[in-house]
């Protein structure tokens, strides 16, 4: 088990790229096993997920390598529909596969991805989207098999109960070679379901209305290969920001996607930190003390204050002078890395889906251990801005989601390291 040994107390600065994003280069990497010819995928991000959905799509069929940021894939041939279990298990998203590989080869087989760290994950809703879309769906010991009359889908009127993401862009890999007009209302608007949507454009999808709430597709009956380029990751870029903002000192951002980022950065500027803005590029300067946010921070779709971003905001504000308030109503169980901030010398008094933090002086290091992707960063966060020496266990989860991220840190002069 690797470790993140991490000695806080720095100033950082310096400029980063930021990375291809991973909740966009997953749904796209399922996209590209419908219709024919090879997409190459430029800024895909070097993450054990992406390696995961790789090696799903090698067991399906599909030819797949990822190397030197580029992912290339060519479906010719690939007509497997069966995830296995330890695949399913190995990545969540793994869900993200059921519509495309239904729509490739009329039928799907796969586990129901059960709980997670962050709470129990249902899918109801990607199933009685897939039934509306003329799947049968049968559930054996927690098999699922999905089955299309004639192997084809038909268009349907769907209204999500909840702005889904995972849920939309399956409808959306259904719809786009099905059998007419779907119309999905409610629909997520996250910037990464229109980086598929442009994605699929490019292969001759048609698409519209994607970033708002209705989504209306037109199934075609060949999609083609093309070349894209993954949007940057507004998660990751929180993080390097949130991570400056605690430690003190400055950074440029690259390669950012501004628009996309404004509910987390008009937050984040809140805390007193000095913010510039370009169209793809952030700066950031940090010294004084972080303030508190006056009003409670509320996880919500997009574009609400995002729920994946909401741990490393958390790690810079607990030694902000005064308190804020955070409500988490996403998920249920995406408070655990208050637990380890609380052992660093924070004050986090969790009540449900509500969390208040006292802002506190100062951190020390700790023995922690990161148990969910950004939960595992937010603790890195808090470690660069303690006093001492951190040691981060769990690091394996901070791989999922990060590309060379002790590169990254140590570029703006933290002192991290990997043993
Ligand atoms: N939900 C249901 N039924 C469903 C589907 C979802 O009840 O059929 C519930 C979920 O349990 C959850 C809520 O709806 O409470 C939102 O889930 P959603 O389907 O929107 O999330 P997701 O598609 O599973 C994606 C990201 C997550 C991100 C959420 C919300 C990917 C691969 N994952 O998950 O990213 O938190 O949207 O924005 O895109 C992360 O990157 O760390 C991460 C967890």
């Amino acid at each position: 088990m690797q470790k993140y040994i991490i000695t806080g107390g720095s100033r950082l600065s310096g400029e980063l790229t930021l990375q291809g994003s991973k909740n966009s280069a997953l749904p796209i990497m399922s996209a590209a096993m419908l219709g024919d010819g090879e997409s190459v995928l430029k800024r895909c991000p070097a993450l054990t997920d992406v390696y995961s959905a790789s090696r799903i799509l090698s067991y399906l069929g599909c030819k797949c390598t990822v190397a030197d940021g580029t992912a290339i894939i060519d479906p010719a041939g690939s007509s497997g529909y069966e995830i296995p279990d330890d695949l399913m298990r190995e990545m969540r998203s793994s869900i993200m596969f059921i519509g495309a590989i239904l729509g490739r080869n009329g039928e799907c087989t796969f586990s129901t991805p059960g709980g997670c760290e962050l709470g129990p994950r249902p899918i109801d809703m990607h199933l009685a989207a897939l039934r509306k879309m003329g799947a049968d769906i049968s559930d054996n010991g927690g098999r699922i098999h999905c089955r299309l009359n004639k192997r084809k889908a038909h268009g349907a009127k769907i209204t999500l109960p909840f702005p889904s993401v995972g849920a939309t862009e399956n409808i959306i890999l259904l719809a786009v070679c099905a059998e007419g007009e779907t119309i999905v209302n409610n629909a997520a608007r996250e910037p990464e379901i229109c980086d598929l949507c442009s994605f699929l454009r490019k292969r001759g999808a048609d698409i519209k209305g994607d970033g708002e709430s209705t989504i209306v597709i037109s199934g075609v009956d060949k999609l083609h290969g093309c070349e894209h380029t993954i949007m940057p990751d507004r998660i990751a870029g929180a993080t390097y920001l949130s991570m400056t903002a605690a430690a003190g000192g400055e950074i440029i951002l690259k390669n950012t996607c501004t628009a996309e980022m404004e509910p987390f950065i008009s937050v984040l500027e809140q805390t007193g930190c000095r913010i510039y803005l370009a169209e793809d590029r952030i700066y950031l300067r940090s010294g004084a003390r972080l303030r508190a946010i006056r009003d409670r921070i509320r996880t919500m779709p997009h574009p609400g204050f995002p729920t994946d971003s909401q741990a490393v905001l958390m790690a810079a504000l607990v030694i902000a002078e005064g308190a804020s308030v955070f409500e988490e109503n996403l998920f249920d169980c995406r408070y655990r890395h208050t637990v380890a901030l609380n052992k660093m010398g924070a004050d986090i008094v969790v009540m449900g889906k509500v969390a208040v933090v006292r802002g506190v002086e100062r951190l020390k290091g700790a023995d922690i251990e990161a148990t969910d992707l950004r939960g595992g960063a937010a603790m890195v966060v808090a470690a660069l801005a303690a006093e001492g020496t951190t040691c981060l266990s769990g690091i394996s989860h901070i791989d999922r989601g990060y590309e060379k991220f002790e590169e990254a840190v140590s570029t703006l002069g933290g002192k991290i390291r990997r043993v």
